[in-house]
């Protein structure tokens, strides 16, 4: 990962920037399509993802580590105008968490920063799992895997479940996707980044039990559980962003449903739970309005008691 690449575009001295490529092989050439954003536009562009990111519900370590990655970033630059030397940084990825702690959203936020920091030149997120890179007969692997990487070029990819890259054991041919992952990162060191995701403990045997990757991912964050009150917390952001809002008596069915789902599924404190209930809670309101031939502004914006419980025979809310 090539961070200093970032000045040299900001100088707009290109020649002076290109000389210092030939020098130090440490800056990376600028990317197509970012050509002439002017420094103070693009710093104030990654304030503003950062600022987003910030109002995330909890996920604190992860902030804090995009934090560092951000001000080394910016060091790193400042290093470079005044000739001081300069290190490239190494920003593969692990994700350890359940299913709907956030993985893919801070995934998708990285990949707009690092794209403001000149560090990526697209930003964009291809996620993908096993079934995307693992073929059918030999060869297949490769070259299903090699697709996948000239999709992410430029920006992440991302892999879900990456464990199970490892599932069939040597045989298999996800040591094949592996090792075309490995050499897809080497490939495009300056402009890709991969993340692994998946579920704590698998990702830590995963890790442990291919040497080639340990020391290819510096970086692990860890997405624990939300508990009720982040949880209540993410489903006002939805809301607001939807621009609904809840009576109290939704408002306390809506923690009892919580409470109540927390404690029956081992990984329900996520947010994808609470996404469902309010999406479904959405629904109802409009089933129980749309008879009325003309409903009152307030009706329209609120969600009661009744469209958040889940009432008898309620279908699973899929997550
Ligand atoms: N900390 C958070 N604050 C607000 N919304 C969140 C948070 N974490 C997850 N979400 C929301 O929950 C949903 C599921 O999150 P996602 O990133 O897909 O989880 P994962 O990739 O870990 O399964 C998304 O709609 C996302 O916007
Ligand atoms: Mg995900």
């Amino acid at each position: 990962m090539k961070i200093t690449m970032w000045h040299a575009q900001s100088t707009g001295n290109r020649n002076q920037a290109q000389r210092r490529v030939a020098r130090t092989q440490v800056v990376a050439l600028p990317a197509a399509g970012d050509k002439g954003v002017p420094e103070e536009v693009r710093r104030k562009a990654a304030q503003e993802i950062l600022g987003e990111l910030d109002r995330l519900v909890g996920l604190q370590e992860v902030k804090e580590l995009i934090g560092e990655i951000h001000a080394f970033a910016e060091i790193q630059r400042r290093r470079l105008k005044e000739n001081l030397i300069t290190r490239p940084l190494v920003l593969h990825m692990v994700f350890n968490g359940n299913p709907g702690t956030g993985k893919t959203t801070v995934a998708r936020f990285i990949g707009r920063l690092f794209k403001e920091m000149g560090t990526l030149s697209k930003g964009h997120l291809v996620e993908v799992e096993r079934a995307d890179l693992v073929g059918e007969y030999i060869g297949h692997t490769a070259q299903k895997t090699r697709e996948q990487v000239r999709r992410a070029l430029g920006g992440i990819l991302f892999i879900d479940e990456a464990y199970s890259l490892a599932r069939g054991g040597d045989k298999d041919f996800g040591k094949e996707a592996i090792d075309a992952l490995v050499k897809g990162m080497e490939d495009h060191r300056d402009n890709l980044i991969l993340v692994l995701a998946g579920y704590r403990e698998e990702m830590e045997w995963f890790i442990e039990s291919n040497p080639g990757l340990r020391s290819r991912f510096p970086i692990h964050l860890s997405f624990p559980d939300y508990n009720v009150g982040q949880l209540i917390e993410i489903a006002e952001l939805f809301l607001k962003e939807r621009q609904y809002e809840l009576t109290a008596g939704a408002r306390e069915e809506l923690r009892l449903t919580l409470e109540r789902e927390t404690r029956k599924h081992e990984h329900s404190g996520n947010a994808r739970l609470v996404r469902n209930l309010i999406e479904r809670a959405i629904r109802r309101q409009a089933v129980r309005l749309v008879g009325s031939t003309n409903s009152h502004r307030s009706e329209l914006l609120t969600l009661t008691r009744e469209d958040i419980s889940r009432g008898s025979g309620g279908r699973d809310w899929g997550v």
